[in-house]
């Protein structure tokens, strides 16, 4: 089995590696457009296996689509990430064009793959993938919500003094300063969060992760790639191994959650067919109207992109 990962940068390289070290495909194929840096990188990582015993072969290909052909799973990375003082919509025009002439590609060599989007902003980009490669809508999806969700674990872990495997969490939404963390449906080892961190130190946190990526974008001057690599290595691994795990994915929602015609993140089950399915959890009217916020708001940059005529 082989799996692709377009953009060898930051979260390509560690999205390719992870994938790599879990030693459940036969190769994984790092893609970019400069010259040399995916087959360095290729070289680089293929190098650890002896080091960190995994058997994935790992090639690279500057540009070379044929190279990828076949691929069960393809994730694209390539894009530019925010600079600071950028919002991850200003980033739209330039990546769109990265993201749908890399869409043209993989679908011309890997038509039965599933694709799971990087690039921001994430939620028109995967669906300017979704307009590009015309799949049905189980077959492209995009990374965030287990990100997102990975920060607001991390941030009550640490607030509680508990370990973040214990946390679990849903988190809805577009991924930006509008996405919607759950409380409600935050609970460690099965007790609910609220019974065990207060109300003001609870909401510090939900804000902290609203901006999470922001956070690290000051501290680095350049987006964030281990948790993103990472996010999106356990994505493909639920997907080649058919676990059918329940994460919040950035998915083509179609009247769930009252929504339309909208790329956004909801709770969904991955396995071998990508998203088998949209889990719809009930919501109170505030969480509803967070939602609808965090949705108008990538309505909002949806409708810059189809003003570009791009797609
Ligand atoms: P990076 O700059 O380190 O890597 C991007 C790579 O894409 C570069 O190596 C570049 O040469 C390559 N590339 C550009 N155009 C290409 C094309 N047409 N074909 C193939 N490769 C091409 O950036 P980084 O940090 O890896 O971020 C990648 C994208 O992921 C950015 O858009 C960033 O905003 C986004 N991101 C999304 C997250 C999420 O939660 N969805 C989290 C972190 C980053
Ligand atoms: C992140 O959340 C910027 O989307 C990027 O780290």
């Amino acid at each position: 089995m082989k799996v692709t990962v377009v953009g060898a940068g930051n979260v390509g390289a560690t999205c390719a590696q992870i994938v790599a070290e879990k030693n459940i495909v036969q190769e994984v194929v790092l893609l970019d457009i400069k010259e040399g840096i995916s087959e360095g990188k290729a070289l680089d990582l293929w190098e650890t296996a002896p080091i960190n015993y995994y058997d994935s072969r790992i090639t690279g290909s500057t540009n070379d689509y044929s190279k990828t052909a076949g691929s069960e799973v393809v994730v694209i990375t390539s894009g530019l990430p925010r600079k600071p003082g950028m919002s991850r919509d200003d980033l739209i025009s330039i990546n769109a064009g990265i993201v749908k002439s890399v869409t043209e590609n993989v679908v011309k060599y890997s038509p039965d793959a599933k694709i799971i989007i990087v690039s921001n902003p994430l939620d028109v980009m995967t669906y300017a993938a979704f307009k590009t490669a015309k799949f049905p809508k189980n077959r492209v999806m995009g990374m965030a919500g287990i990100l997102d969700t990975a920060r607001y674990r991390a941030f009550l872990a640490e607030a509680l003094d508990v370990s973040p495997r214990d946390i679990s969490a849903l988190l809805m939404g577009g991924h930006g300063d509008t996405m919607v963390p759950l409380p409600r449906y935050t609970t460690v080892a099965g007790i609910p969060v609220t019974e065990l961190i207060d109300d003001d130190k609870l909401n510090a946190i939900v804000e902290r992760t609203k901006k999470g990526g922001g956070e690290l974008v000051n501290l680095m001057g350049t987006s964030a790639w281990y948790a993103p690599g990472s996010a999106a290595a356990q994505m493909v691994e639920a997907i080649v191994m058919n676990q059918k795990r329940v994460f919040p994915c950035c998915v083509l929602l179609e009247g769930e959650y009252g929504l339309n015609d909208m790329f956004v993140g909801a709770p969904v089950v991955l396995g071998k067919n990508g998203v088998e399915k949209i889990i719809e959890v009930a919501l109170n009217n505030d969480e509803k109207k967070l939602l609808n916020d965090s949705a108008n708001s990538v309505k909002g940059v949806m409708g810059v992109l189809d003003g570009m005529n791009i797609l």
